[in-house]
Formats: C-alpha cells, structure tokens, sequence
C-alpha cells in the first residue's frame, strides 16, 4: 500500500501546480483514489470573498463525485511545508464523502502520515445522527 500512497501523493504534489491562491499564495493539492481505481485530483481555488474558497481535498472529493464515484479508499494531501492537516471544514467533507478513507498527509523527511476519520473528526456529527 505505501507504493500506491506514495504515487497518490505524487498526484497531489502535482495537482498543487495549478493553484489558485492569489490571496494567500498556499498551494495545496490532493488526490483522491476511488474503489474503482481510479484518481481524481483537485487544488485550493480562492475567492476575493475569501470565505468562499475551495480547499484542495474539497476540490479532488467533489471531483470524484462528480465523475459518478462514490466509494473513496483513500484521500492524500500535499503542500509543501510538512504536516498540513485538513482544516474543519474539509473534515466535515471527509467525513461525509470518504468516512472510510485513508487520510495520507506528507510528514517530514519524505514520510506519509496514515490516518483515519475518527483520528481527525472525534465525536463527529454525521449522518447516523438524523436518524
Ligand atoms: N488549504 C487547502 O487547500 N487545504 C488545507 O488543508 C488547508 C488550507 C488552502 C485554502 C487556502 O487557499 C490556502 O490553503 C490558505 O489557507
């Protein structure tokens, strides 16, 4: 699995390229691997109304859903400085998109950081709670 992370990663890394962040100037890519196999990738889009910025996994989840996919093994997320973790928002979108995925942050020194949804988003509200 660490090769497929590591290609996924990749992905991300290249994905960040085609940032827009003419605000911040912070390129974050992600890359996302469906149940089908395929990859769907995505970058942070900003706004001069900045609340309305798109971040990257955001971006590559909403892509793959999309293209019809529905089943997210696993999400990675490059930037360049190590340990970027999702904000709140993408963990909300996580949760209710890939509540099963893998969650691959690049750590430091080239090292993937694995994690899981409850890792990210404990006593989480989802959609078991409208029941
Ligand atoms: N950003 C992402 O795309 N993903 C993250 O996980 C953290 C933040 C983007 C949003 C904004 O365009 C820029 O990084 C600075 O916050």
């Amino acid at each position: 699995m660490q090769a497929v992370y590591k290609d996924l990663m990749d992905a991300a890394r290249k994905a960040a390229a085609n940032f827009y962040a003419p605000y911040s100037n912070f390129a974050v890519g992600s890359a996302v691997l469906s149940s089908s196999g395929k990859v769907y990738i995505g970058t942070n889009v900003e706004n001069a109304s900045y609340g309305l910025t798109n971040c990257a996994e955001r971006s590559a989840l909403f892509n793959a859903f999309s293209h019809g996919e529905r089943k997210i093994e696993a999400v990675a997320i490059w930037s360049k400085n190590p340990e970027i973790f999702p904000c709140g928002a993408c963990r909300q979108v996580i949760l209710e998109l890939a509540p099963d995925a893998d969650i691959i942050i690049n750590g430091r020194e080239d090292k993937l950081i694995v994690l899981n949804v409850s890792d990210l988003m404990p006593f989480a509200f989802d959609k078991t709670n409208l029941k």
